[in-house]
């Protein structure tokens, strides 16, 4: 039998919460499978900082490499915490990870699962996936205040965009894109007003396309494509854009394929030089967390995701299957995290 050894982040506000129920699912598809799974939890996020001062120190991460994978929930404080500087964990410990651990695939399917309530009047068929890059764009620090608190400030935040970092993205999405029945990429930018790092986009997916006959492709500028996944989410099976497009697409894209609490993702070093991490795409939610209101689907959704990036398909899709069951029979009195969490354990034993 295999084995499999996966470090948890549970984090912050309903990160723990979520997590649990992630864990009970994933143990319960590992032990189907005659798999061994090894457990190690690690405490970071801003209780950890407020108590130690620690963000992501480099020992942690070293011993975070020792893993096969790594699943999350969420960090963040809640707007109103003074005692934290905002953004400081996300930015330390999160887009740290994913910078040190080469996490350039950030993939968030969005599928509208049967009998799931969309806000949108008419959703068609919803299946696609974003590919988002992971490691690069305006997220890379790379900017400056200056005359900081003066009528005269100039603030900057400069988006990078390498040759390297672009086409093994864009290769990555092509290579999805022929492996899915209707082998479409659109690319999503800007490109009429970010010229420079748009048009080494353009190049690359042109360039790219050779390589894969068999896959269409279209270009959209992003204010358009936010139009078409409102109105006509079908035409979308692939889409690759860059990080911040990517990031704020993909709560959209949650949103109109029946939540946030459903919208998994995993943040993949497709070249296995190091961990890859699975995480749902929501964040600590301290609005409802500690109440048992959260939803743990995208937390499970993402460890089979994991599980399917370490090739236990058949359990990955054991898990997704027990979901779309589960999803499409809720309606009456909410349950709790762990009421669904369990539900969805129950199915896949
Ligand atoms: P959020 O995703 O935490 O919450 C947005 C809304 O969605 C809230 O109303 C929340 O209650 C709801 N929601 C989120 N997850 C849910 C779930 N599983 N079930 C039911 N409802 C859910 O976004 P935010 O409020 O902008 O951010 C809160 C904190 O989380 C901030 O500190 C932010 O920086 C951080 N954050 C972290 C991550 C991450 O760790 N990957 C992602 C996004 C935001
Ligand atoms: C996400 C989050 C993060 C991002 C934040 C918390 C840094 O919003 O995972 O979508 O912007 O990538
Ligand atoms: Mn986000």
């Amino acid at each position: 039998s295999s084995s499999i050894n996966v470090a948890v982040i549970p984090g912050d506000g309903i990160g723990p919460e979520v997590i649990t129920e992630a864990v009970k699912v994933l143990r319960a598809a590992t032990a189907a499978a005659d798999a061994e799974l090894t457990l190690t939890d690690y405490k970071l996020g801003a209780e950890h900082w407020l108590t130690t001062g620690e963000t992501l120190s480099e020992e942690v991460l070293d011993r975070l490499r020792s893993h096969d994978a790594i699943l999350f929930g969420a960090v963040g404080a809640a707007p109103g915490d003074t005692r934290i500087p905002s953004g400081l964990i996300e930015r330390e410990m999160l887009l740290k990870l994913r910078f040190s651990l080469d996490h350039y695939v950030n993939l968030r399917p969005s599928r509208l699962y049967p009998g799931v309530p969309s806000p949108l009047a008419d959703p068609g068929e919803i299946d696609f996936v974003v590919v988002r890059e992971g490691t690069e764009g305006p997220y890379v620090g790379n900017g400056g205040a200056l005359r900081t608190g003066t009528p005269h400030e100039i603030a900057t935040e400069v988006s990078v965009n390498t040759a390297h970092g672009v086409e093994r993205v864009v290769r990555d999405a092509f290579r999805r894109a022929s492996e899915r029945p209707r082998k479409h990429l659109t690319l999503v930018h800007k490109h009429n007003v970010l010229v420079h790092a748009g048009h080494l986009w353009k190049r690359t997916v042109e360039a790219v396309a050779g390589e894969f006959p068999q896959v269409t492709h279209d270009y959209l500028h992003v204010d358009a494509a936010m139009i078409f996944l409102v109105t006509d989410p079908s035409r979308f099976d692939v889409i690759v854009t860059d990080n911040l497009f990517g990031d704020i697409i993909t709560d959209l894209a949650a949103a109109v394929t029946g939540g946030i609490g459903l919208a998994a993702s995993g943040n993949i070093n497709m070249d296995r030089t190091a961990p890859s991490m699975f995480e749902p795409v929501h964040g600590s939610a301290p609005d409802i967390a500690g109440q048992q209101k959260a939803d743990p689907t995208a937390a499970i959704l993402s460890a089979a995701l994991l599980l399917r990036h370490l090739g236990f398909s058949e359990q990955a899709e054991r898990i997704e299957g027990a979901v779309e069951n589960d999803v499409a029979t809720r309606s009456g009195a909410p349950r709790t995290t762990a009421e669904i969490g369990d539900a969805i354990a129950a199915a896949v034993s």
